[in-house]
């Protein structure tokens, strides 16, 4: 008898078609996160889980899960999975970090271009018919990237291949991360530590890069984007719910600082009442940090190899350890 798989969603062709091969398969079909119930239902006699970024795997589905011997998340955040108790239960947990480092600093890039050179807010003037003179001397001036200091929070991987990506602009970059760097490390890479207060302070733009976890859950308030420069930008390509949205609305309105691109909200997806998408000095993309064909495609591979060695008693590939 094939051991049973669960998949809250659809992956990719080839990684179903691998899947089927070991396992009887079932994919949920309806509404976009799993409903709970359903959730609940379902993976009471499986072996297996494969879930999204988006589905709560808190106890309650995990003290349901009686067979379950492993989750695989197609996501390098596992903040929504209840790890301790998955732990308690003897259930591993497989991810796919790595493989997205460069696609979430590309766009963490292409962000920071949009937000300082106005892109998309052109973009928008344009197509409502609204560049009707040509070339003012004041016309939708930006700022330049050589020269402004990024402060980077939180210095994984991400956080790092953002650093790199930097120099090729002549940008300064200061970090703040748990961990100090080696002083060899920091020359290397042409980054020196600030202090959370001093990172916010200094900075012409701060990106997030920390991981959401109790500690992170709105960690960036009022208080902190009042350190901030009236002039500087704020970008989050991590988790939305470490920013306080509420707070930076009201930044934003209030020029407290002069703008932000967001990939990532506290509630997803958001809609035409969040008040975000009204404004000029915004960016917004939907969640796309991993968004590549190439890096999408590596995550269903890594999330197929996880889930076969979980389900075999074996440590998944890139297992979430603590
Ligand atoms: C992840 O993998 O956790 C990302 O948020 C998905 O793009």
């Amino acid at each position: 008898m094939k051991k049973k798989v669960l998949l809250t969603r659809k992956l990719h062709d080839f990684a179903l078609k691998e899947l089927r091969k070991y396992y009887d398969i079932e994919i949920h079909q309806g509404k976009i996160p799993m409903p709970k119930k359903t959730l609940f239902k379902k993976v009471k006699n499986k072996d297996g889980l494969i879930c999204f970024p988006y589905d709560n795997i808190d106890n309650d589905i995990l003290s349901a899960a009686k067979k379950l011997k492993t989750i695989s998340t197609y996501s390098v955040g596992y903040d929504h999975i209840d790890v301790k108790y998955a732990k308690k239960q003897g259930i591993s947990i497989g991810y796919t970090p790595e493989v997205l480092t460069d696609a979430t600093a590309d766009l963490c890039l292409a962000l920071i271009l949009d937000l300082l050179r106005r892109m998309t807010e052109g973009d928008r003037i344009i197509r409502k018919g609204g560049w009707t003179q040509i070339y003012g001397a004041y016309d939708y001036v930006g700022s330049d990237l050589s020269g402004k200091t990024l402060g980077i929070l939180g210095f994984g991987r991400i956080g790092s291949a953002v650093a790199k990506r930097t120099k090729a602009f002549g940008m300064n970059v200061i970090y703040h991360s748990r961990h100090h760097l080696s002083k060899n490390k920091e020359k290397s890479l042409a980054v020196k530590y600030a202090t959370y207060d001093q990172l916010f302070k200094k900075s012409d733009i701060v990106s997030i890069h920390v991981p959401y976890t109790k500690e992170t859950h709105e960690l960036v308030g009022l208080k902190t984007l009042k350190r901030m420069k009236k002039t500087s930008f704020i970008i989050n390509t991590a988790r939305g719910k470490i920013i306080k949205e509420n707070d930076l609305i009201y930044a934003l309105r209030n020029k407290i600082i002069a703008g932000a691109a967001l990939d990532v909200f506290q509630n997803e997806p958001i809609g035409l009442n969040n008040p975000l998408t009204k404004m000029q000095n915004v960016v917004l993309s939907p969640h796309i940090g991993s968004s590549t064909a190439e890096t999408r495609k590596k995550m269903a591979e890594i999330t197929v190899i996880n889930l076969k060695l979980g389900i075999s008693g074996k440590k998944p590939l890139y297992f979430v350890n603590n």
